[in-house]
C-alpha cells in the first residue's frame, strides 16, 4: 500500500547508516510502489556537494546495497529524480534557508537525525526556531539514545522542548524485523499459546543474538559502549518485552508500550553471580577485541550473558536467559520457549526419553519457527517416543509473498504513516537504563574484567555454567 507524498529529510545523508541502509531502503520501497510520486528525499550533511553529486552516490551505494533491485535501471532513474541535497551545518547557521525552501509544508515532513547524538538538539532547536518542523512534522532518531539514564533523559528534555512525544521516532531497528513482528502475532493472533504463556507452563525462555562480526572499524564507539549498551540495553531488551509482556488491549501504539514499559520495569536488579562477560581473543586470521578496539587494556564486553527476573504474576518463576556476542559461531538470533513437563508422565523409559516442549523464533538467518513435539516413532515397534520438529521457514512457507523487507525501511514507512508502534517511547528509554545502569555500574566499581573467549566459540565457558548450574543447557549457536 503506497505511503501518502512526503518530504525526508535526512541529516548525516553521506554517511555509512544513509549509504548502506536509509536510501537503498528507500529504493526498494520505491521499486515496490510504496512511495508516490512528487515525494522528496533531501540529504543534508556538511560536505559541500551538488543534487548531482548526491544523485551519484546514492546511485553507487544502491548498485552496492540496494539488493535484489539494484540493476533495475529505470527505477533506478525514477527513483534518483527524488532526491536532492543541501549542504548544512548543524552547529551554524549555513544552508538552512535552503533547506526551507525546499520542505513543503503541506506534504507529510519527516527528519530524519542519521547523526552522532550530541548534535540532536542543535538540529531540533533550528528545525523548531527557524519554522522549518511544524506540529505534525515527524523526526526520526538513531540508538545510541544516551549512554546512561541521565543521558537520556538530558536527550528526551532536549527534544521535548521543540517536539511533542507523538512527532519523536526512536529506532531500534530490532523492532523493524519481520520475525519480530510476528512474535506479536503468534502470540495474540492464535490462542494455541497464550493459555501456555506463563510461570505454570513455560520452564525458561531463552534469547540469543549471536554475531560473527567482529568490532573493528567501529572500535572507539564500542570500546565506550560493550555489549552490554549496544545491545542488550535496547534489542534484547525489545524481544524480552515482546515476549513478556500481557496482551495489549489493542494493536496501538501507546497500548503495546504501555504493555513493554511494565515488563521493563519489573525487572530485577542482575546480581554478579547471574552474569557473565567476555572478550573475543585473536584467532590465526583475525584480531582480538583489545586490538580491534585499540586499546590493550580495555575492560569492555563483547560478549554477556545473564540471567534476568520479571517480578510479576506471570513470570515469577520462570527464568529468562539473554545472550549476545560478537565473533561467535555463526551469525544467529532466535528466541527459544522451553515449556514444562506434562504433570504426570504415562510412558516408562523404555518407551523413549521424554524431552521438552520448546518453541524457537528465529530471526534470522531463515526466519521462521519451530515447535519441537513428542510423537510416536511411525512404524511397527511399538510405542517408542521421539521428539521430532514442527518446522516452518517464512521463504518456503509463503514463496515470493515472504517479503521480507529490511527492517529499516518498513520503520521509515511507518514514520510517513505516523505509526509509533515499532518506535520506544521516551519513558520505554528510560526504563531500560535505568535497570541497565546499576549493572554497569557494579562493574566498574569491582574493576570487573571480561573473560577471554575464542573467536568463532560460542562465549567463555562460564556462560555454560551459567545454565548448568540450574540444571539447563544453552541452545548450540549453528
Ligand atoms: C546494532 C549494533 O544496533 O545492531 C551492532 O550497534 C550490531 O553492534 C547490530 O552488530 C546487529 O544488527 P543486525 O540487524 O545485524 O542483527
Amino acid at each position: 500500500i503506497p505511503v501518502d507524498r512526503f518530504d525526508l529529510v535526512i541529516f548525516g545523508a553521506t554517511g555509512d547508516l544513509a549509504n548502506r541502509k536509509i536510501l537503498p531502503g528507500l529504493f526498494r520501497r520505491f521499486c515496490a510502489g510504496q512511495i508516490p510520486d512528487g515525494s522528496r528525499i533531501i540529504g543534508a550533511a556538511r560536505s559541500e556537494m551538488t543534487p548531482e553529486e548526491f544523485r551519484d552516490q546514492t546511485a553507487a551505494a544502491i548498485a552496492e546495497f540496494g539488493g535484489k533491485h539494484s540493476g533495475d535501471e529505470e527505477s533506478l532513474k525514477g527513483f534518483l529524480t527524488l532526491l536532492d541535497y543541501v549542504p548544512i551545518d548543524a552547529r551554524g547557521e549555513d544552508g538552512w534557508d535552503a533547506l526551507k525552501s525546499k520542505v513543503r509544508p503541506e506534504e507529510i515532513n519527516a527528519f530524519y537525525f542519521s547523526v552522532a547524538p550530541a548534535l540532536f538538539g542543535d538540529l531540533a532547536e533550528r528545525l523548531h526556531k527557524r519554522g522549518i518542523a511544524g506540529k505534525d512534522a515527524r523526526i526520526v532518531v538513531e540508538k545510541p539514545f544516551g549512554r546512561d539514564l541521565a543521558s537520556a533523559k538530558a536527550l528526551n528534555a532536549t527534544l521535548a522542548a521543540y517536539f511533542d512525544e507523538t512527532q519523536i521516532y526512536r529506532i531500534d531497528h530490532y523492532l523493524g524485523k519481520e520475525t519480530v513482528q510476528n512474535l506479536m502475532a503468534v502470540r495474540f493472533a492464535n490462542i494455541l499459546f497464550e493459555p501456555l504463556w506463563n510461570s505454570q507452563f513455560v520452564d525458561h525462555v531463552q534469547i540469543t543474538v549471536a554475531e560473527t562480526v567482529g568490532v573493528g572499524g567501529r572500535g572507539s564507539y564500542y570500546d565506550k559502549s560493550g555489549a552490554m549498551r549496544d545491545m542488550v540495553q535496547n534489542h534484547l531488551m525489545q524481544l524480552l518485552c515482546l515476549i513478556a509482556m500481557e496482551p495489549p488491549y489493542h494493536f496501538d501504539p501507546d497500548a503495546v508500550r504501555d504493555e513493554k514499559l511494565k515488563v521493563i520495569r519489573a525487572l530485577q536488579p542482575v546480581v554478579p553471580a547471574d552474569m557473565v562477560r567476555g572478550q573475543y581473543q585473536a584467532s590465526k586470521d583475525a584480531p582480538g577485541y583489545v586490538e580491534d578496539a585499540e586499546n590493550p587494556d580495555s575492560k569492555t564486553e563483547s560478549y554477556i550473558a545473564m540471567k534476568c527476573h520479571i517480578a510479576n504474576w506471570r513470570w515469577v518463576n520462570t527464568p529468562f536467559y539473554l545472550r549476545t556476542g560478537k565473533r561467535l559461531r555463526a551469525r544467529t538470533s532466535e528466541i527459544a520457549i522451553t515449556f514444562k513437563e506434562p504433570p504426570h508422565l504415562i510412558f516408562d523409559e523404555a518407551e523413549g526419553e521424554w524431552r521438552e516442549n520448546v518453541l524457537v523464533i528465529r530471526l534470522q538467518p531463515n526466519e521462521g519457527m519451530n515447535l519441537k513435539m513428542m510423537i510416536k516413532e511411525p512404524g511397527p515397534g511399538g510405542m517408542r517416543l521421539v521428539q521430532v520438529p514442527l518446522d516452518m521457514s517464512f521463504a518456503e512457507a509463503l514463496g515470493e509473498e515472504a517479503d521480507i523487507t529490511d527492517a529499516y525501511e518498513r520503520l521509515i514507512m511507518d514514520v510517513i504513516r505516523g505509526n509509533q508502534t515499532l518506535f520506544m517511547r521516551g519513558d520505554e528509554v528510560e526504563a531500560a537504563w535505568a535497570w541497565t545502569d546499576p549493572i554497569i555500574e557494579g562493574w566498574e566499581e569491582r574493576g570487573d574484567k571480561p573473560q577471554p573467549y575464542d573467536s568463532g566459540s560460542s562465549g567463555p565457558d562460564d556462560a555454560l555454567m551459567l545454565m548448568h548450574r540450574d540444571g539447563r543447557r544453552w541452545r548450540e549457536i549453528r
